[in-house]
Protein backbone atom coordinates (compact mmCIF):
# COMPACT_ATOMS: atom_id res chain seq x y z
CA UNK A 1 0.00 0.00 0.00
CA UNK A 2 0.95 3.52 -0.98
CA UNK A 3 1.29 6.35 1.64
CA UNK A 4 0.70 9.63 -0.01
CA UNK A 5 0.65 12.71 2.68
CA UNK A 6 -2.23 15.33 2.15
CA UNK A 7 -0.65 18.79 3.08
CA UNK A 8 1.05 21.30 1.74
CA UNK A 9 3.45 22.11 4.91
CA UNK A 10 6.60 21.75 2.82
CA UNK A 11 9.01 21.08 6.40
CA UNK A 12 6.49 18.88 7.08
CA UNK A 13 6.78 16.54 3.75
CA UNK A 14 10.28 16.76 4.21
CA UNK A 15 10.88 15.70 7.38
CA UNK A 16 8.04 12.51 6.52
CA UNK A 17 9.96 11.58 3.16
CA UNK A 18 13.65 10.78 5.46
CA UNK A 19 11.28 7.69 7.04
CA UNK A 20 10.98 6.51 4.13
CA UNK A 21 7.11 5.98 4.15
CA UNK A 22 6.20 8.97 1.78
CA UNK A 23 5.16 7.94 -2.00
CA UNK A 24 3.46 10.94 -3.09
CA UNK A 25 1.68 14.29 -1.65
CA UNK A 26 -1.62 15.33 -2.30
CA UNK A 27 -2.41 19.24 -1.96
CA UNK A 28 -5.58 20.91 -2.27
CA UNK A 29 -6.73 24.97 -2.79
CA UNK A 30 -7.78 25.04 1.20
CA UNK A 31 -4.34 23.19 2.27
CA UNK A 32 -2.54 25.44 -0.50
CA UNK A 33 -4.84 28.62 1.17
CA UNK A 34 -3.95 27.31 5.02
CA UNK A 35 -0.05 27.45 3.96
CA UNK A 36 -0.04 31.21 2.86
CA UNK A 37 2.32 30.57 0.33
CA UNK A 38 2.51 30.97 -3.37
CA UNK A 39 0.52 27.77 -4.88
CA UNK A 40 3.42 26.99 -7.70
CA UNK A 41 6.26 27.70 -5.55
CA UNK A 42 5.12 25.01 -2.92
CA UNK A 43 4.26 22.28 -5.90
CA UNK A 44 7.94 23.07 -7.34
CA UNK A 45 9.60 22.62 -4.03
CA UNK A 46 7.49 19.56 -2.41
CA UNK A 47 8.48 17.86 -6.36
CA UNK A 48 11.86 18.09 -5.93
CA UNK A 49 11.26 16.66 -2.32
CA UNK A 50 9.63 13.71 -3.15
CA UNK A 51 9.23 11.88 -6.42
CA UNK A 52 6.37 10.08 -6.46
CA UNK A 53 3.34 11.56 -7.98
CA UNK A 54 2.52 14.86 -6.67
CA UNK A 55 -1.05 16.06 -6.81
CA UNK A 56 -1.55 19.71 -7.81
CA UNK A 57 -5.48 20.96 -8.38
CA UNK A 58 -6.71 22.91 -11.20
CA UNK A 59 -9.28 25.84 -10.11
CA UNK A 60 -10.98 26.27 -12.84
CA UNK A 61 -14.00 24.62 -13.69
CA UNK A 62 -14.43 24.57 -17.74
CA UNK A 63 -12.79 21.87 -19.35
CA UNK A 64 -10.72 24.37 -21.53
CA UNK A 65 -9.25 26.40 -18.92
CA UNK A 66 -8.62 23.09 -16.41
CA UNK A 67 -6.43 22.26 -19.55
CA UNK A 68 -4.73 25.79 -19.83
CA UNK A 69 -4.03 25.14 -15.91
CA UNK A 70 -2.59 21.53 -16.33
CA UNK A 71 -0.44 23.07 -18.73
CA UNK A 72 1.06 24.98 -16.02
CA UNK A 73 1.09 22.46 -13.47
CA UNK A 74 2.43 19.38 -15.75
CA UNK A 75 5.78 21.62 -16.69
CA UNK A 76 6.99 21.84 -13.10
CA UNK A 77 7.64 18.25 -13.61
CA UNK A 78 7.13 14.34 -14.50
CA UNK A 79 5.91 13.46 -11.30
CA UNK A 80 2.82 16.13 -11.56
CA UNK A 81 -0.78 14.62 -11.40
CA UNK A 82 -3.22 17.21 -12.70
CA UNK A 83 -5.93 17.23 -9.78
CA UNK A 84 -9.30 17.39 -11.34
CA UNK A 85 -12.79 17.48 -9.98
CA UNK A 86 -15.18 15.23 -10.22
CA UNK A 87 -17.45 17.14 -12.95
CA UNK A 88 -18.63 16.49 -16.48
CA UNK A 89 -15.94 19.06 -17.46
CA UNK A 90 -13.29 17.42 -15.24
CA UNK A 91 -13.86 14.42 -16.96
CA UNK A 92 -13.56 15.36 -20.04
CA UNK A 93 -9.91 17.15 -19.37
CA UNK A 94 -9.42 13.81 -17.50
CA UNK A 95 -9.73 12.22 -20.57
CA UNK A 96 -7.95 14.21 -22.97
CA UNK A 97 -4.80 14.53 -20.23
CA UNK A 98 -4.79 11.03 -19.62
CA UNK A 99 -4.98 10.02 -23.59
CA UNK A 100 -1.61 12.63 -23.72
CA UNK A 101 -0.13 10.33 -20.94
CA UNK A 102 -0.42 12.78 -18.20
CA UNK A 103 -1.15 11.53 -14.75
CA UNK A 104 -4.89 12.75 -12.97
CA UNK A 105 -5.85 12.48 -10.05
CA UNK A 106 -9.57 12.58 -9.50
CA UNK A 107 -11.27 14.41 -6.85
CA UNK A 108 -14.49 14.96 -4.62
CA UNK A 109 -15.69 11.53 -5.69
CA UNK A 110 -18.75 10.84 -3.19
CA UNK A 111 -20.35 7.76 -5.14
CA UNK A 112 -19.10 4.51 -6.87
CA UNK A 113 -20.83 5.54 -10.19
CA UNK A 114 -18.90 8.35 -10.09
CA UNK A 115 -15.35 6.27 -9.45
CA UNK A 116 -16.41 3.63 -12.42
CA UNK A 117 -17.30 7.13 -14.65
CA UNK A 118 -13.16 8.56 -13.25
CA UNK A 119 -11.86 5.05 -14.62
CA UNK A 120 -13.09 5.05 -17.70
CA UNK A 121 -11.60 8.59 -18.61
CA UNK A 122 -8.24 7.04 -17.80
CA UNK A 123 -7.84 8.30 -14.57
CA UNK A 124 -4.82 7.25 -13.13
CA UNK A 125 -6.15 8.11 -9.18
CA UNK A 126 -9.73 8.39 -8.22
CA UNK A 127 -9.78 10.20 -4.26
CA UNK A 128 -12.89 9.04 -2.22
CA UNK A 129 -13.38 11.20 0.20
CA UNK A 130 -14.16 8.87 3.63
CA UNK A 131 -14.18 11.46 6.51
CA UNK A 132 -16.32 13.85 4.96
CA UNK A 133 -19.06 10.67 4.10
CA UNK A 134 -18.33 9.83 8.04
CA UNK A 135 -19.30 13.17 8.95
CA UNK A 136 -22.54 13.42 7.66
CA UNK A 137 -23.45 9.53 9.07
CA UNK A 138 -22.73 7.62 6.06
CA UNK A 139 -19.94 5.16 6.38
CA UNK A 140 -16.92 6.22 4.06
CA UNK A 141 -15.82 3.14 3.73
CA UNK A 142 -18.14 1.61 2.34
CA UNK A 143 -17.47 3.32 -0.73
CA UNK A 144 -14.06 2.01 -0.67
CA UNK A 145 -15.35 -1.76 -0.62
CA UNK A 146 -17.33 -0.40 -3.47
CA UNK A 147 -15.44 1.32 -5.58
CA UNK A 148 -12.91 -1.95 -5.28
CA UNK A 149 -15.31 -4.41 -6.17
CA UNK A 150 -16.53 -2.95 -9.23
CA UNK A 151 -12.58 -1.61 -10.54
CA UNK A 152 -11.78 -5.67 -10.41
CA UNK A 153 -14.75 -6.59 -11.69
CA UNK A 154 -13.74 -4.65 -15.14
CA UNK A 155 -9.94 -4.67 -14.64
CA UNK A 156 -9.33 -0.86 -14.34
CA UNK A 157 -6.12 0.18 -13.38
CA UNK A 158 -7.18 3.42 -11.77
CA UNK A 159 -5.61 3.17 -8.49
CA UNK A 160 -8.19 4.13 -5.46
CA UNK A 161 -6.30 6.95 -3.60
CA UNK A 162 -8.59 6.90 -0.34
CA UNK A 163 -8.63 10.29 0.60
CA UNK A 164 -10.00 12.50 3.29
CA UNK A 165 -8.72 10.23 6.15
CA UNK A 166 -8.87 11.46 9.82
CA UNK A 167 -7.12 9.07 11.98
CA UNK A 168 -5.56 5.40 12.04
CA UNK A 169 -8.77 3.56 11.83
CA UNK A 170 -9.47 4.65 8.34
CA UNK A 171 -5.95 3.53 7.46
CA UNK A 172 -6.71 -0.17 8.81
CA UNK A 173 -9.85 -0.37 7.30
CA UNK A 174 -8.47 0.71 3.66
CA UNK A 175 -5.27 -1.82 3.75
CA UNK A 176 -8.02 -4.37 4.50
CA UNK A 177 -10.17 -3.36 1.78
CA UNK A 178 -7.28 -3.31 -0.93
CA UNK A 179 -6.99 0.49 -1.49
CA UNK A 180 -3.62 1.02 -3.35
CA UNK A 181 -3.11 4.28 -1.65
CA UNK A 182 -3.72 6.51 1.27
CA UNK A 183 -3.32 9.86 1.70
CA UNK A 184 -2.81 11.00 5.14
CA UNK A 185 -1.93 14.10 7.02
CA UNK A 186 1.08 14.02 8.54
CA UNK A 187 -0.73 13.68 12.45
CA UNK A 188 -2.20 10.53 11.37
CA UNK A 189 0.67 9.32 9.78
CA UNK A 190 2.75 9.77 12.53
CA UNK A 191 -0.08 8.31 14.99
CA UNK A 192 0.38 5.27 13.06
CA UNK A 193 3.59 4.38 14.91
CA UNK A 194 2.11 5.09 17.86
CA UNK A 195 1.00 2.19 20.68
CA UNK A 196 1.06 2.82 24.57
CA UNK A 197 2.41 -0.83 24.47
CA UNK A 198 5.30 0.17 22.74
CA UNK A 199 6.36 3.48 24.69
CA UNK A 200 5.75 1.17 28.13
CA UNK A 201 8.11 -1.55 26.85
CA UNK A 202 10.44 0.67 25.91
CA UNK A 203 10.57 2.54 29.05
CA UNK A 204 10.85 -1.38 31.04
CA UNK A 205 13.74 -1.98 28.84
CA UNK A 206 15.58 0.80 29.49
CA UNK A 207 14.62 0.99 33.37
CA UNK A 208 16.64 -2.76 32.84
CA UNK A 209 19.75 -1.78 31.05
CA UNK A 210 20.51 1.17 33.38
CA UNK A 211 20.40 -1.28 35.96
CA UNK A 212 23.50 -3.62 34.13
CA UNK A 213 25.87 -0.45 34.15
CA UNK A 214 26.75 -1.82 31.03
CA UNK A 215 26.99 0.54 27.51
CA UNK A 216 27.48 -0.60 23.92
CA UNK A 217 30.65 -0.14 22.21
C1 LIG B 1 -7.50 14.72 -0.94
O1 LIG B 1 -6.86 14.76 -1.94
C2 LIG B 1 -7.96 15.90 -0.21
O2 LIG B 1 -6.94 16.86 -0.30
C3 LIG B 1 -8.16 15.65 1.26
O3 LIG B 1 -7.93 14.32 1.63
C4 LIG B 1 -9.42 16.23 1.82
O4 LIG B 1 -9.47 15.97 3.20
P1 LIG B 1 -10.45 16.75 4.22
O5 LIG B 1 -11.82 16.20 4.03
O6 LIG B 1 -9.90 16.43 5.57
O7 LIG B 1 -10.36 18.21 3.85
Amino acid sequence: MKFFVDTADVAEIADLAATGMVNGVTTNPSLIQKSGRNFLEVVREIAGIVPGPVSAEVVATETAAMLKEADVLRAIGPNIAIKLPLTWDGLKACKALSDEGVMVNVTLCFSAPQALLAAKAGAAFISPFVGRHDDVGFDGMRLIDDIRLIYDNYDYRTEILVASVRHPVHVLEAAKIGADVVTVPPAVLRALANHPLTDRGLAAFMADWAKTGQSIG
